[in-house]
């Protein structure tokens, strides 16, 4: 059985004063969570969350990390730098770094290499724009950014990665995908993963869904027989609605 992770991902919200304040407050409110917690901050964040979530079940991620080891890259962070501070968990190829950053399916797989060889979880998002879903190429894309993002991993390290289905359409719009279209992105993703990797990596790989996901709809979605977990935007900033998401089996 596959466990549950549910991550915040916190976008460019939240100083690191702020930060040291939100973990201590969600520290209670998620004690008892049975599933994986994670709160993927700021970099400027790393150490006050890191410091504040010392000694609990909350796992501190990152939001991006660079494929180079070190050297001439001007504002950019390794997974080296990363692991050193604490981190665990780093989302790579969110769609708002493919859509404002210049982010490919091939820079992605190169961020999720580093990621894993530098002894990070990587995050892989992947998710179709509405555009791509009206023209009926949703399956294809997911298949596609999938395999690439996975180019030169191995089936026992596929069996190590958490995947989040995040439809562009659904990201802070307030349109969440209903249940079965959300299961049935994962499935999309899960079933590429079995044809290229085989059924242990397919049945071991964590994928969650992402995309206007809150306490309210949490319980649906996590019903569902292929979601693993939800990768939250706005309901992760406040500790009260992310408790309750984290907590979406009570
Ligand atoms: P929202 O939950 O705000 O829609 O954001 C989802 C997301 O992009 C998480 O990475």
């Amino acid at each position: 059985m596959r466990k549950a992770i549910i991550a915040g991902n916190w976008k460019m919200n939240k100083t690191p004063s702020e930060t040291g304040a939100f973990v201590e407050s969600l520290k209670p409110l998620v004690k008892d969570a049975k599933c994986d917690v994670v709160v993927c901050v700021p970099a400027v964040c790393i150490a006050e969350a890191v410091k504040a979530s010392e000694g609990s079940n909350i796992k501190v991620g990152a939001q991006n990390v660079h494929f180079a080891a070190s050297g001439a890259y001007t504002g950019e962070v390794s997974a080296a730098m990363l692991k050193d501070a604490g981190v665990e968990y780093v989302i790579v190829g969110h769609s708002e770094r493919r859509q404002y950053f210049g982010e490919t399916d091939e820079t992605v797989n190169l961020r999720a290499r580093a990621a894993f060889e530098g002894g990070l979880t990587p995050i892989i998002c992947v998710g179709e724009t509405k555009e791509q879903r009206e023209k009926g190429y949703t399956e294809t894309l997911l298949k596609y950014q999938t395999i690439t993002a996975l180019t030169g991993f191995s089936a026992e390290e596929v069996a190590k990665l958490v995947i989040a289905y995040e439809p562009v359409w659904a990201i802070g719009t307030g349109l969440t995908a209903s249940d079965e279209q959300a299961n049935e992105g994962v499935k999309i993703i899960r079933d590429a993963i079995r044809a290229s990797f085989g059924d242990n990596a397919a049945d071991s790989v964590r994928i969650q869904y992402g995309g206007s996901m809150n306490p309210s709809n949490v319980k649906g979605l996590m019903a569902q027989s292929e979601i693993d977990g939800g990768l939250i935007g706005g309901a992760s900033l406040k500790a009260e609605d992310f408790s309750k998401v984290v907590n979406y089996g009570e």
